[in-house]
């Protein structure tokens, strides 16, 4: 089974797939977690070169890098463990690059989707949890995490609403209509507490295995 959570940096994402590792661990199965890029040698390497920061990458070489280290992740990792029945959960998959890179930057959808598809060898998660969450609460639980008091929240506020707001307002709203059009999304309120989150995800997760179990059996 392929499980993959999405959502913008600080929905919660990373919380919530450590939870379900715990759950899912203690119920027997094997699990393996994923992160993007990464994960394999050369991906590594890929990783290395898309995060270093010292090199000028034009929004279609971070494209094609990103899928190259997918491509490499899906063929020798993620495919191999699904053979073997590993639950595979992924913090962030493909819908991230439309999301960020369609959505986001404004690439061309239909070429993302051809890419994504080859990158990933076709590959559909089975449920893919989407927590949603404002670019502005986001921010907020980001400063909260470096413990930048609260006076000075409003001032970048106002300054980030003029560049990077605006840009992760488009990106949630991609998220929002690949939810509506794709069954495998599983909207989720990011600001519900997050034990909550995680009995919903559970439930959704159990409703799955027994639906695939049936499935099997007939
Ligand atoms: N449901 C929630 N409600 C409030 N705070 C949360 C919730 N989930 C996560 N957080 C906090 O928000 C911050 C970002 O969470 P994290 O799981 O790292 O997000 P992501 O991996 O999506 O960037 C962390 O400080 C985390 O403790
Ligand atoms: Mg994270």
């Amino acid at each position: 089974m392929l499980i993959t959570f999405e959502g913008i940096d600080g929905a919660g994402k990373s919380t919530q797939v450590k939870k379900l590792k715990k759950y899912l661990t203690e119920n027997n199965h094997d699990v393996l977690v994923l992160r993007e890029p990464g994960g394999t040698i050369v991906a590594e390497k890929i990783r290395d070169l898309l995060l270093e920061n010292k090199h000028d990458i034009t929004p279609i070489g971070e494209l094609l890098l990103f899928s190259a280290s997918r491509a490499e992740l899906v063929q020798h990792t993620i495919l191999p463990a699904l053979e073997k029945r590993t639950v595979v959960i992924l913090d962030r998959f493909y819908d991230s690059t439309t999301a960020y890179q369609g959505y986001g930057r404004g690439l061309d959808l239909d070429v993302l989707q051809s890419i994504n598809a080859i990158a990933s060898s076709g590959l559909v998660p089975d449920i893919t949890f989407y927590l949603d969450i404002s670019p502005e609460d986001a921010l907020i639980r980001k400063f909260s995490e470096k413990s930048i008091p609260l006076a000075f929240e409003e001032n970048e506020l106002d300054r980030m609403e003029n560049s990077g707001l605006g840009f992760y307002q488009r990106v949630r709203d991609g998220y929002m209509k690949l939810a509506e059009h794709n069954d495998r999304f599983v909207l989720l309120n990011a600001c519900d507490d997050p034990q909550v989150l995680h009995h919903k995800i559970v439930k959704h997760i159990v409703s799955l295995f027994s639906a695939n179990r049936t499935s099997t059996e007939i």
